[in-house]
């Protein structure tokens, strides 16, 4: 429905609101409510937390990527993003947790990890508009190593989206309709946002001769929101079984 990278979540509340509204209108006030808690408040801005990480771990962490054997990464997005990624890496998935706490206080929400991935930038890097899924309703986005600067430019928090309206030209529309501010930051430093309703674009990279750039991207949900993040749980919750065929198409 949504043509964005990631947008499989949006899409699939915009189809279940859109089959409540239709079939069982009386529910979808039960529907919003119970999923209000993955909005952001639109007050929110994004954190820079300096020296998230000590230099000592940022020299391990760096460490464990160099061990990382060149065939455990994935590659599917090294065309689309010009970057190898690697999900849930136990060092990772470690310093994610020991990490909880901290942005917890940081967003002022409980949270818990969900996922991490890092990516591995190279010189045809690029990152087109987009939201989040919100079980990565907070990111906090560490970069590791570079080879020089590249922004994360990050717009104000936005509504969900809501309706299929995004025509041929949606990418430029949204870089040109928001007021996005850039963001560059010193590798061990983080950058905590709301992806799932702030919209966020890298340009293509800085043209420059063996251009890398790594970065660790850590996920977090509220607590409370755990189970209920996951579209497939919609239909048990309302008690609607139609639910779970539509929520169904929606998956990754
Ligand atoms: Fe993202």
């Amino acid at each position: 429905m949504f043509p964005w990278y990631d947008s499989h979540w949006h899409s699939a509340y915009q189809a279940v609101y859109d089959f409540l509204q239709k079939k069982y209108p009386t529910r979808v006030g039960d529907f919003v409510n119970a999923l209000m808690p993955l909005k952001t408040h639109k007050d929110f801005k994004p954190i820079i937390a300096h020296d998230i990480l000590c230099k000592a771990t940022l020299s391990e962490a760096n460490a464990v990527i160099a061990g990382i054997g060149i065939g455990d990464w994935e590659v599917h997005e090294v065309e689309s993003f010009g970057r190898l990624v690697l999900h849930d890496h136990p060092y990772f998935t470690d310093l994610q947790q020991r990490l909880t706490e901290q942005v917890s206080n940081i967003v002022n929400e409980e949270v818990v990890p969900s996922y991490n991935f890092l990516s591995i930038y190279n010189g045809r890097g690029v990152c087109e508009p987009h939201l989040d899924n919100p079980h990565a309703k907070w990111t906090l986005d560490i970069p590791l190593d570079a080879s020089a600067a590249w922004p994360i430019y990050i717009s104000p928090v936005s509504e969900w989206p809501t309706k299929d309206d995004h025509t041929s030209d949606w990418q430029p529309n949204i870089k040109s309709s928001l007021p996005f501010d850039a963001f560059e930051l010193a590798p061990g430093s983080g950058l905590a946002f709301s992806g799932s309703s702030q919209w966020h674009y890298r340009d293509p990279a800085p043209i420059e001769r063996n251009f890398y750039s790594h970065m660790i991207f850590f996920h977090y949900v509220p607590t409370t929101m755990q189970a209920l993040v996951d579209p497939l749980a919609w239909s048990d919750y309302l008690g609607i079984a139609e639910i779970a065929e539509i929520a169904s198409t929606f998956q990754e």
